[in-house]
């Protein structure tokens, strides 16, 4: 029988090629500034002289895009290619791509890193500690931001919380928490209660299902002429399900709507969990970072009586995508950390998030917000007194208008349209209380005034050009 052998030019080889993997100080330098280049490039292309990407490009655009095709650039091969190459997908990311750091990116809840944030992320996976509770400096950055995030809310130092990979999981921890709280056993769960406004973010509908919660009962609270959860109705669906035998085990306030911004009254809301033994939840996750503005704090009163927060750090603090944080007011309820995240392994999320507050302050991110806040009423005065336009007072940054008239409907679809036509601008149509209304969300780091007044021009010249009746402005309102 033959002796075993052992190649050791065969390993030698794949020695060779699997320290590939390693890298020296000198070509981590170089793969850097190559993609700094390419970073700069898409960076330069995020002001009013470049297209948001969001909108379908206009008809002289279409199909300029250079160099090779995408199937070329995309897939993944045996052999590997210079960082040129595969940087080129980078630049198609850039201009093909909707460019959420755009000043113009006006819809949804705009985001976007600060060169911090984004440094941030390279520290955090370079230094990648594997589960981040095992390495006390990680859990100690952690830490130091959840507690600075509590303070802020006005959550005593026994809280807890953990950066999760955005809102909807944030809220899903939250409600899992109160779940387990409240609704020990699953044969409850197809007679518990979940309310919500009628403008609560779906995201809250989402994580119920993922729970396993899906035949749970939810209730829509309409809104009052403020846009915030009708207290009354929600004490009257309470007692009708009660009387019904039904659970109410969760109310979620939300302190920044994403459609009209408006924000729920907390302190009732609270008064009204406690009396019926609920759990309530504040989705803080657009609006929550506006507590550090002295204008807009008042607004979050109470919320430190919730049992649970959820914020978006990459929304008001402009870190990288996928930075949300859920906060429990009573730490000592959970009984370990895994109560507050399914991860085991998770990408280290806290240095997007550390790194600028350490470098810029706190004073930055709340003036920056401040400056949204004061852009956002510049708009709303700049078109309230405009003929055929109707404009909501905002609350926090999005602008609700819409034109005024019989027919409004099919002319505010026309005016978007003129709105987004050179592709400059973001901005969608949302429904509230049964009416369109054209979405303006002022909260990209990079919109400012000068940005605001391109806006403002060619809203109103959008109107004009639709050569309305002079009339149709007497049904303001
Ligand atoms: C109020 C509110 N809650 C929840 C979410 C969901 O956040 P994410 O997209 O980070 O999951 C959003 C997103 O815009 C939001 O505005």
């Amino acid at each position: 029988m033959a002796a075993e052998t052992f190649d050791l030019d065969y390993l030698a080889c794949l020695e060779d090629s699997s320290r590939k993997l390693e890298s020296t100080s000198q070509q981590r330098l170089e793969l850097m500034l190559k993609a700094q280049r390419e970073v700069d490039t898409y960076l330069e292309q995020l002001s009013l002289d470049h297209p948001t990407g969001w909108v379908i490009p206009p008809k002289e655009v279409q199909g300029q895009v250079q160099g090779p095709p995408m199937a070329e650039l995309l897939p993944i091969q045996e052999n590997g290619v210079s960082i040129e190459v595969a940087l080129q997908h980078f630049s198609r990311i850039g201009e093909e791509a909707g460019r959420e750091g755009h000043p113009g990116h006006m819809a949804a809840v705009p985001g976007n890193s600060t060169a911090p944030g984004a440094i941030g992320d390279y520290l955090a996976a370079s230094f990648d500690p594997h589960h981040v509770t095992f390495s006390r400096g990680a859990v100690n950055m952690q830490q130091q931001i959840v507690q600075w995030v509590g303070q802020l809310f006005g959550y005593p130092s026994t809280c807890a919380g953990n950066l999760t990979s955005g809102s909807t999981a944030a809220i899903m921890v939250a409600i899992g928490t109160a779940r387990d709280k409240k609704v020990p056993e699953s044969k409850d769960y197809s007679r518990s209660v979940l309310y919500i406004s009628e403008l609560t973010h779906d995201s809250v509908e989402k994580c119920l299902n993922t729970l396993g919660m899906r035949e749970a009962v939810i209730r829509h609270v309409p809104v009052d002429d403020q846009y915030r959860m009708d207290v009354n109705k929600l004490r009257k669906f309470i007692e009708d399900d009660l009387k019904d035998d039904l659970l109410p085990f969760l109310v979620v306030a939300t302190t920044g709507t994403t459609d009209v911004g408006s924000v729920d009254p907390v302190p009732a809301i609270r008064a009204i969990a406690t009396q019926y033994n609920m759990w309530l939840h504040v989705d803080a996750c657009y609006g929550g970072f506006f507590v550090l503005c002295d204008s807009t704090k008042h607004l979050f009163e109470g919320v430190e009586t919730a049992d649970s927060i959820s914020v978006d750090p990459d929304k008001g603090l402009y870190a990288s995508f996928g930075t949300g944080l859920v906060l429990m007011r009573n730490g000592a309820l959970l009984q370990n950390s895994e109560d507050l995240t399914f991860e085991q392994s998770g990408h280290f999320r806290a240095p997007s998030i550390w790194l600028p507050l350490k470098l810029y302050g706190v004073s930055t991110f709340r003036d920056a917000l401040q400056e949204k806040l004061e852009l956002a009423k510049y708009l709303y005065l700049r078109l309230k007194n405009q003929p055929h336009l109707h404009v909501v007072k905002p609350v926090l940054s999005v602008v609700l208008f819409r034109l005024t008239g019989a027919s409004d409907n099919a002319n505010n679809h026309s005016l978007l349209e003129k709105i987004l036509a050179d592709g400059r601008f973001f901005i969608t149509i949302t429904t509230v209380k049964g009416i369109q209304y054209l979405r303006a969300c002022i909260f990209c780091f990079r919109t400012h005034r000068k940005e605001l007044d391109v806006f403002i021009n060619k809203v109103l010249s959008a109107v004009a050009e639709m050569g309305l009746p002079e009339d149709d402005s007497s049904h303001k309102g």
